[in-house]
């Protein structure tokens, strides 16, 4: 039998190892880490939620499934991208799980909810889309990572495109909810400032896809252009709808390249030609990095990554330079954040640093889709980075 002076001395022993920060107490070190994912596995985001889950899979499966050298345990919730449900979704994996970490998710309206919690709790949260500015703004926290963007950042550099293309009236459509809106705010920036003015803003609340009346009420404006965010299942409706209302090769439709990403198959490219938009990644992008990335994403998933994917695999690898710098010891908040915050993440999308806010610094590229593709034209904004505007870190 263990004496109570033994206990004493090995506890002694661990704990003084610990706060050196070499090893972690026995019971921690051998416990695995418990990883949340908290996604949209149903609905008209399922491809975007999907492509998350898959990304960061496989970042850490590269790593041989360990995060410091502990072995992983996952846990999963089907937000279904329902704003209602975000708290109760969010603390279904911090209260009942015990997660470690939350790796979500893709709606803004979810990400509030997943944010609260965050917020109230201290627990680990990384965001793999959803780009409402709050979580990286006013609201930024030290536990909040980000490995996509904020809502503005793929459209402020859209408007600048436009004009310089003569494209001086624009109507702006998208859905009525948090990621459209400010994405329409990022448009509104770099067109204005560029010289062109919206003649109409059109809305439709988020998942409807009736678009038929909206279409028709752009063909009676005839603006220069349309601008628009819609992503998912709604963008690929959208894109079909307006080639439908014979509006397509008439006027120019440009978007965030959420429009476009991911959804250019046999059915829906002949009526995506010419369509113009800028975001942070394109599968026809010409590196080493892209290339191996999307071969092994292929290999393993018998399908073809895109831009959410790549973030969720930007996720996997903020979290194994986090947990690697700490021996996979996350309690160790201090030096945990402070190695995700100088973090330079080797990204099929290029080399990223994280923003003082906790945001990527990232290059735009301007596309076009021909055929099936989004064809990189050219860097549309050079290492972007969010405002930030009122986050107190750093
Ligand atoms: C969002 O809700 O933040 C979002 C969803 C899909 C694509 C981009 C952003």
């Amino acid at each position: 039998m263990t004496s109570r002076r033994q206990v004493l001395t090995q506890s002694a022993a661990i704990l003084g190892a610990a706060s050196t920060g070499l090893i972690l107490p026995a019971r921690a070190q051998n416990a695995k880490i418990r990883v949340g994912l908290m996604l949209p596995y149903t609905g008209t985001f399922t491809q975007l939620g999907v492509a998350c889950d898959n990304g960061f899979r496989m970042a850490l499966e590269e790593k041989g499934n360990k995060l410091g050298g502990r072995e992983i345990e996952y846990f999963k919730v089907d937000d279904e991208s329902e704003p209602a449900k975000g708290v109760e979704n969010a603390n279904k994996l911090v209260q009942r799980d015990k997660v470690d970490v939350i790796i979500g998710t893709v709606h803004s309206g979810v990400q509030m909810g997943i944010h609260k919690v965050a917020r109230e709790t201290g627990v680990l949260s990384i965001i793999p889309n959803a780009g409402m500015h709050a979580a990286t703004r006013a609201l930024c926290a030290p536990n909040v990572f980000r490995t996509s963007f904020t809502n503005s950042q793929p459209t402020r550099a859209l408007g600048k495109v436009m004009v310089d293309k003569g494209h001086k009236k624009a109507v702006w459509i998208t859905w009525k909810y948090a990621a459209g809106d400010e994405a329409g705010e990022g448009f509104k920036e770099g067109y204005l400032a560029a010289g062109g003015t919206i003649v109409k803003e059109l809305g439709l609340p988020f998942p409807n896809v009736e678009f038929q009346a909206l279409l028709t009420e752009i063909a009676s404006i005839k603006p220069d252009a349309v601008a628009c965010f819609f992503s998912g299942g709604g963008a690929s409706k959208f894109i079909r709808d307006y080639a439908a209302a014979g509006l397509a090769g008439k006027i120019p439709l440009y978007g965030s390249g959420f429009l476009t990403e991911g959804l250019l198959d046999d059915e829906l490219a002949p009526s995506a030609q010419g369509i113009v938009t800028t975001l942070h990644y394109s599968a026809s992008l010409a590196s080493k990095r892209n290339d191996a990335f999307r071969l092994a994403y292929a290999k393993m998933f018998k399908m073809q990554p895109d831009v959410y994917a790549v973030q969720g695999y930007d996720a996997g690898q903020l979290l194994i330079q986090g947990a690697t710098a700490v021996n996979g010891d996350l309690s160790n908040k201090k030096a945990l954040y402070a190695a995700m915050e100088n973090a330079v993440v080797d990204s099929p999308r290029g080399k990223w640093t994280m923003s003082k806010a906790h945001n990527p610094v990232q290059d735009i590229y301007l596309r076009v889709v021909k055929g099936k593709e989004n064809v990189v034209q050219g860097i549309a904004a050079k290492a972007l980075a969010d405002s930030g505007a009122g986050c107190k870190l750093g």
